[in-house]
């Protein structure tokens, strides 16, 4: 059994991990940390995971040396302690910004402070299997993706790889997003009064995960504008692109169709007839599952491009696992084929 811990693992991301990791065959989790929690059941902070397990809350200061650490930190702490980290596993999967950026000086630019580790953006692997998988396989870092920056880079990937669309011209990407995102720390906003039924634009545009879209689709022009809408969990982002003259709804499926059979998490939904014809998040909730869909007004050559994840799975702990799953050289979708519920 490869032996596994979880820093910050009373977070919302941290309790994905748990979930997920704890029914994992080939695995053992052996601490799991939070410094507010310290001694308590896992299952006291995550109630779904009663009967599961009788693991408590560890120190983050009193780690063991195991086969992979998960750090699911607030941003900007995975930074100041990797070389801590690192003396205790050999394999690291961290979810938060810390490493996604490959350049220090674009770090900088995006996050308002110098990187205080920028030797290490190096060794990290952008930790995206469907844009990674061969990298990742044989990373000893990975770190964590956005899940904004997933359901963006998901929903243009068939269009970019198959060259389908004007990169260098605007690309919108409005995405709207669940409250889980903002992990299990209360703020003002989220305060249940202010952000119960709300559609709330909170970003036009400069979002930090902006940088990880352009870094990875190559899109230098590209906008994503965020809106909080009366979810728990849930991202759907939607692109609007400018097709290459020429480009047919044909070769549109074509794209998506090939996207889709190389992946095992993206699946194409584009029905004619019932209620789900396009991808929605709601039935995507606690799954790793991408679900794409697309549309060509083919007189203008105006192309959207839709993707629907759950932020905590797909856009967090569910890609750390199917990225640690790679590193340790087992099959990608171990543990993680959870369909989803319907209906929710
Ligand atoms: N939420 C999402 O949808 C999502 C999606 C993608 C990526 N991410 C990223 O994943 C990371 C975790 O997000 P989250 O939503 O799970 O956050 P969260 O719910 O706020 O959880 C943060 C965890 O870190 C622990 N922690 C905080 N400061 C610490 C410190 N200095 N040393 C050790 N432990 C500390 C907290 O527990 P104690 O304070 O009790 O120790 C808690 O367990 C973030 O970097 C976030 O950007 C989140």
């Amino acid at each position: 059994m490869t032996r596994v811990s979880i820093v910050g693992a009373s977070g919302y991301t941290g309790g994905e991990l748990l979930r997920i990791l704890l029914d994992h065959p080939a695995v053992e989790v052996v601490q799991a940390t939070s410094r507010s929690h310290l001694g308590e059941y896992v299952y006291q902070v995550h109630p779904n995971l009663r009967k599961r397990t009788t693991l408590k809350f560890s120190d983050p200061e009193q780690l063991e040396p195991v086969d992979v650490i998960f750090l699911a930190l607030p941003h900007g702490q995975a930074q100041r302690k990797i070389e801590q980290y690192a003396a205790l596993a050999p394999r690291i999967v961290d979810l938060s910004a810390d490493f996604r950026l490959r350049d220090a000086a674009t770090y900088e630019k995006w996050y308002g402070e110098p990187h205080a580790a920028p030797q290490w953006l190096s060794k990290f692997v952008y930790g995206l299997p469907e844009l990674h998988r061969a990298e990742i396989r044989s990373a000893h870092y990975v770190s964590g993706v956005g899940c904004n920056a997933t359901a963006a880079n998901l929903a243009l990937l068939p269009l970019v790889k198959a060259n389908l669309i004007e990169s260098e011209q605007p690309i919108i990407v409005e995405i709207k997003v669940g409250s889980s995102e903002g992990g299990a720390e209360g703020n003002p906003g989220t305060h249940h009064p202010e952000r119960s039924s709300v559609i709330r634009t909170f970003s036009s545009f400069g979002h930090r995960h902006t940088a990880e879209v352009m870094q990875e689709m190559g899109v230098p022009n590209v906008v994503l504008t965020m809106t909080s809408v009366d979810l728990v969990r849930g991202a759907l982002a939607t692109v609007h692109a400018q097709a290459r003259p020429g480009v047919t709804t044909k070769d549109l499926w074509k794209a998506y169709r090939a996207v889709v059979a190389e992946h095992p998490f993206l699946r194409l939904v584009k029905e004619q007839r019932g209620i789900y014809r396009v991808p929605e998040p709601k039935i995507l909730a606690g799954s790793n599952y991408a679900d794409l869909g697309f549309d060509l007004d083919e007189s203008t050559g105006h192309v959207v491009s839709i993707c629907a994840i759950d932020n905590l799975m797909k856009g967090a702990s569910g890609t750390a696992v199917q990225c640690m799953n790679l590193m340790l050289g087992l099959e990608e979708t171990t543990g993680l084929e959870f369909s989803g519920l319907h209906p929710i």
